[in-house]
């Protein structure tokens, strides 16, 4: 083998202009889908506490990000509703007059063709409980999330949506068969050629934390574990939920949270070929980051940019990240 003083890696490294031609793993704005939360009211903008920049926006604010959105390029947005009563089967999210529709409506009145407008699917924000479906009593009488009978309401939602004229649909409940049901539902109602971003391998986290403050979703008892991913099942495991999301008709595969989970990503890049990957930037790798910037322990924009990058090398093309507008601005 040919080494020193023949190879020296350097070489690469000396010239600025030498490092940015040798290059290959690049952002870009279109890339990147900013999350978004939208609540009732008019010209409210109520700051979330865990998470410093961002807001719950009423409607007529929530256009305001839109439209700064499409001005800066970005790949899109995505919606989260919480609305102002919630109910045991989160009713409210399965009607024509739900926040997110009303959302969805005004944002596309505003900016038309100009920013794809994904909502995410599901019902933790809307339920009394905080669980992500419906309940019902397991074997040993305490509640559990019944699957079946939320995915009849995952469809409803997801209509709800379609109708109100979204452009993508991203359920995020790790309900069984949730992409078939939705995928079946979508296409009897005559919107087949809307596109579904599976959450598919979404393990139950601790970094989610502070959505769940600004999503007012936290669960009111018990946890995620018996439908989201246990962190310490085997990795194998994250592939068998892509492989069937992806038999069931999903279009766009996703795996969350980012940063800890980038063995997974790069997983499923190596198995499945030509598959759009996406990865969420979560809440909790957003406020920890924040919360170090402001105590000047680190440098954020570079922490950013840095941690943006890792998730592209590692497979992902498509990044939700709530520093998507700072990160289009830097890039
Ligand atoms: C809803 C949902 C959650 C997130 C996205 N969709 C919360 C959860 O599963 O508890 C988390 C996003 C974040 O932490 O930024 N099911």
């Amino acid at each position: 083998m040919v080494t020193f003083p023949t190879i020296r890696l350097r070489r690469l490294r000396y010239e600025p202009k030498v490092r940015r031609l040798v290059r290959e793993t690049m952002l870009s704005p279109d890339k990147l889908i900013l999350p978004l939360f939208v609540r009732p009211g008019n010209a409210v903008r109520k700051p979330i506490g865990s998470m410093p920049g961002h807001f719950q926006l009423s409607v007529d604010e929530l256009v305001k990000e839109a439209e700064e959105a499409a001005a800066l390029g970005l790949g899109g947005i995505i919606l989260f509703g919480i609305p102002d009563t919630k109910d045991a089967e989160g009713s409210t999210a399965m009607s024509d007059s739900s926040i997110v529709a009303a959302a969805v409506r005004a944002v596309k009145q505003a900016v038309g063709n100009r920013l794809l407008v994904i909502t995410d699917v599901c019902f933790c924000e809307y339920t009394d409980h905080g669980h992500c479906g419906v309940l019902c009593r397991n074997k040993h009488g305490e509640f559990s999330v019944d699957n079946d009978a939320t995915l009849v309401n995952i469809i409803k939602q997801a209509l709800v949506h379609c109708r109100a004229g979204a452009d993508m649909i991203a359920p995020s409940g790790m309900i069984d068969g949730m992409i078939k049901a939705l995928r079946t539902g979508m296409d009897d109602a005559g919107f087949s050629s809307v596109p579904i971003m599976s959450y598919a391998a979404k393990y139950a986290s601790a970094f989610y934390g502070p959505f769940r403050e600004a999503a007012e979703s936290t669960p009111q008892f018990g946890d995620r574990r018996s439908y989201q991913m246990d962190p310490s099942s085997a990795a194998g495991q994250a592939l068998r939920e892509v492989e069937l999301d992806l038999a069931e008709g999903a279009d766009i595969i996703m795996v969350k949270p980012a940063l800890a989970y980038l063995d997974i990503v790069r997983l499923i890049r190596d198995r499945f070929e030509g598959v759009p990957i996406a990865v969420y930037n979560v809440s909790g790798e957003y406020s920890m980051v924040k919360a170090a910037a402001e105590r000047g322990w680190i440098d954020e924009q570079a922490v950013v940019l840095e941690s943006l990058t890792a998730m592209t090398r590692a497979g992902a093309g498509i990044i939700l990240t709530y520093w998507a507008k700072e990160a289009a601005k830097l890039i």
